[in-house]
């Protein structure tokens, strides 16, 4: 027997840990013969962006934390890329392949590393684009793809944009959505929360809203109409608002988060756990929205959602699910909130592959590709 067939999986910032959560298990479970080792980045470290999401999730310890922390683009990518690297050329088992999920930082800092020092890459929701280069996420979604390996894809679109771009069909695997399995997994203990009740919100009778893109929050002006927005919301359903670290700072900067703590019917709360943020999501008349995950999971739980966006890089969610993409005019929401009150808004349908058994076919597609690659070389 040799040393062990390793491979890591990387999480950095909170919409990854939802990912790693059922690929982990999967691989456990199974009779992988691959080990899966845990990698936290620590790009997010708080207790409410990080530690209540090991906790909701059941994932365990980290096996490996390298403690970056925050800093700018560069400062954040080069930390993880040379922490990372450190941690690939020290005497643990150096692992056969890595896995990164999504489009954060860490996604691609640990892709770049990895592939320097000849180890393979698979990307848990590859070819998304957005079309935007002044999103950092789609920065990193190109770079990881370019670089990766093996791409695992989670919508229809994923595998078209590769193909347009040249990846050969042997490098591309249609897996659907492995955050949508959390979601399965987590939903019965997330609604016997009674978060909303606990919150004196009825089920179906409030808006639940996250906001936290540099794109939205980081312009003053543009961060001063959606507080308007959220404002007159308010005064027509009750609003509840986690607030993302980063939309905190912003609010306060401009004077806008005591304007928005004293309108009518506009609740700010400190961001939630997982489990608290889905039962949440789960009981909503209507979500407005930034994130990516969120355009998913309102889209799996039938519950309509508005994406304070120009774009987005999940379109099925658009074509079958429960997404609309408001576009860069805040006041376009108003008509589509009207919709959803009437209740004309659409329905969405069932989204192929998001059936709570991606993570299944990410640890098969793992296992077959890496199972018997060649014994790690040291370089
Ligand atoms: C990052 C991801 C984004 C993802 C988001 C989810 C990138 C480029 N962006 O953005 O794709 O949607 O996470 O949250 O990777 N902070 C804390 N506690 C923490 C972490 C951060 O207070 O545990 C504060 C810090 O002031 C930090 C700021 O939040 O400067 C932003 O954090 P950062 O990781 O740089 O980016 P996000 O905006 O969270």
């Amino acid at each position: 027997m040799g040393e062990p067939r390793v491979v890591d999986l990387v999480a950095g910032a909170r919409p990854n840990f939802m990912k790693v959560a059922p690929i982990l298990r999967a691989m456990r479970a199974g009779a992988s013969p691959l080990v899966p080792r845990l990698v936290h980045t620590g790009q997010h470290y708080d207790e409410g962006m990080s530690g209540v999401f090991f906790r909701d999730l059941g994932i365990g310890e980290p096996e490996v934390s390298l403690g970056v922390g925050s800093g700018s683009h560069g400062q954040q990518t080069a930390r993880i890329l040379a922490a990372y690297e450190e941690h690939l050329l020290s005497p643990s088992p150096r692992p056969v392949a890595v896995v990164v999920v999504g489009d954060v930082n860490s996604t691609m800092a640990c892709t770049l590393a990895a592939v320097k020092l000849g180890i393979p890459v698979a990307h848990v929701e590859a070819g998304l684009r957005s079309f935007d280069r002044g999103m950092p996420e789609e920065i990193n979604r190109l770079v990881t793809d370019t670089l990766a390996d093996l791409l695992l894809v989670s919508e229809p679109a994923g595998e078209e944009n590769l193909r347009r771009e040249g990846v050969a069909d042997g490098r591309i695997r249609y897996v659907g959505n492995v955050m949508i399995d959390t979601l399965v997994r987590e939903l019965p203990a997330a609604r016997s929360l009674g978060v909303a009740e606990r919150l004196g919100l009825a089920a179906g009778g409030y808006v639940y809203v996250t906001l936290h893109r540099p794109s939205n929050v980081d312009e003053p002006g543009r961060l001063a109409r959606l507080v308007e927005l959220l404002g007159s919301l308010g005064a027509r359903l009750p609003v509840a608002f986690p607030v993302h670290p980063r939309t905190r700072e912003r609010l306060r900067a401009a004077g806008l988060e005591a304007v928005l703590a004293a309108a009518p019917g506009v609740r700010l709360l400190e961001p939630l756990g997982y489990r608290e943020s889905l039962g949440l999501m789960a009981g909503a008349r209507l979500v407005l929205t930034d994130s990516g995950g969120v355009q998913e999971e309102t889209s799996h739980l039938g519950v309509p959602c508005l994406t304070l966006r120009p774009n987005t890089e999940r379109p099925v969610t658009v074509s079958l699910g429960t997404n609309t993409v408001v576009g860069e005019e805040v006041e376009r929401a108003w008509p589509l909130v009207e919709d959803v009150l009437a209740g004309r808004y659409k329905k969405g349908q069932p989204i192929p592959g998001w059936d709570g058994r991606a993570a299944e076919r990410v640890a098969a597609a793992l296992a077959e590709r890496y199972a018997d690659s060649p014994a790690p070389r040291r370089s």
